[in-house]
């Protein structure tokens, strides 16, 4: 089969497409005819061996975000027939709800384990969950990582109710999904972004307020204001060291700041006092479960959700889609087909 692997070395460079033999499901395992996969910004990251020696040892199958058809059965598989559509969970050792512990976290796709692009998938059973059948296959493709993230930090974790108000950072594909999710929630949504053009898509979207980080570097204050001198209720917070001193200002005393990515920069010396004082709840996340993807896509089946997708590329253009990643132009998710 046709896969996209590291191959002999840890590099972008050592990334090749290359072929597999086909994988055969074994008992309560099934196999999958991939249709489509998307891209997150670890992958990136993954190549370079950035999440460390826990990493699969090479060549390792790259991506976390796939949809396909359940193709063939192994023995035993109970609750799953050929035709299904599913998409892989990103935990495979993290299957049913609850909290997180060290073992649940110790196998991802794409990372720890082989990814979604290639031609087949051998998975146990319980380590997809049914796509929504509204979507299409790249639409579908999109949500076992950043949408999965997202309802975790909003919902999961935090409850976000009508009227409360949540400040989702950036336009990419964790961003876009917690625009949407907290948008059915009925939250009041502020949203910042580098460029004005991407401020009128979100806003066409339903974001209440916008905000250009880039021509207002001090935005917290202005987002405090705009939320009625209190603060907002919920921080998406995806920058870390370049946008926390930010956040610790826009939010309320007793708020949560979901810290789901460090893109601009993971190492920071700030004053901690405010964070007692103000009694903030720093929430690490770290995407979610299979009770998570189940929950958000009834929500996505029943509020006819579409992801948004910026750019789809075939299979062989795998290196024009990582680039245009790395480019930071696309808004939401890029999405690849098989
Ligand atoms: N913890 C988890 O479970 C988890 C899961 C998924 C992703 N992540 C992490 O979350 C982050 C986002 O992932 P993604 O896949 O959504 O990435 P992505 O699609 O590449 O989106 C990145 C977007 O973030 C925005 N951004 C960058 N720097 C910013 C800053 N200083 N202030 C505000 N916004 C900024 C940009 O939006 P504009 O172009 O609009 O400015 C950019 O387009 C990454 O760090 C990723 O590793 C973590």
């Amino acid at each position: 089969m046709r896969v996209f692997q590291v191959e002999d070395n840890w590099s972008m460079e050592n990334a090749r497409i290359g072929s597999r033999p086909d994988p055969l499901p074994g008992p309560g395992e099934i196999r999958i005819k991939m249709k489509a996969s998307a891209l997150n910004y670890r992958d990136l990251i993954v190549p370079e061996r950035g999440y460390g020696s826990r990493m699969k040892t090479l060549p390792l199958i790259m991506l976390s975000d796939g949809v396909g058809i359940v193709e063939s059965l192994g023995e035993g598989v109970k609750h799953l027939r050929v035709g299904d559509r599913v998409c892989p969970l990103f935990f495979q050792s993290w299957i049913r709800g609850g909290e997180p512990n060290k073992k649940k976290l110790l196998l991802s796709l794409g990372c720890e384990m082989d990814g979604t692009m290639a031609e087949f998938m051998v998975l146990p059973e319980g380590g997809v969950a049914l796509a929504p059948v509204h979507l299409d296959d790249l639409e579908a493709s999109s949500l076992p990582t950043a949408a999965v993230t997202a309802w975790r930090a909003l919902v999961t974790e935090s409850g976000v109710k009508p009227g409360d108000k949540v400040l989702v950072q950036g336009t990419g594909g964790v961003s876009l999904f917690a625009l949407q999710f907290a948008k059915i929630l009925g939250a009041y949504v502020i949203l910042i972004s580098s460029s004005d053009d991407k401020l009128s898509k979100v806003r066409a979207m339903g974001v209440d307020e916008t905000l250009n980080y880039r021509s207002i570097p001090e935005w917290g204050k202005r987002v405090r204001e705009i939320a009625g001198g209190d603060g907002v209720d919920h921080i998406v917070e995806v920058g870390g060291q370049g946008t926390l001193p930010q956040s610790l200002r826009s939010i309320r005393t007793g708020g949560t700041i979901s810290l789901i990515g460090v893109l601009a920069g993971g190492k920071m010396d700030i004053p901690l006092g405010p964070i007692v004082t103000r009694h903030v709840r720093l929430q690490g996340i770290t995407v979610g479960n299979r009770d998570d993807f189940s929950n958000m896509a009834k929500a996505i089946a029943h509020h006819r959700l579409h992801p948004a997708i910026d750019r789809t590329f075939a299979f062989d253009e795998i290196h024009h889609a990582l680039e245009h990643l790395s480019s930071g132009q696309h808004f939401g998710k890029i999405t690849i087909k098989h």
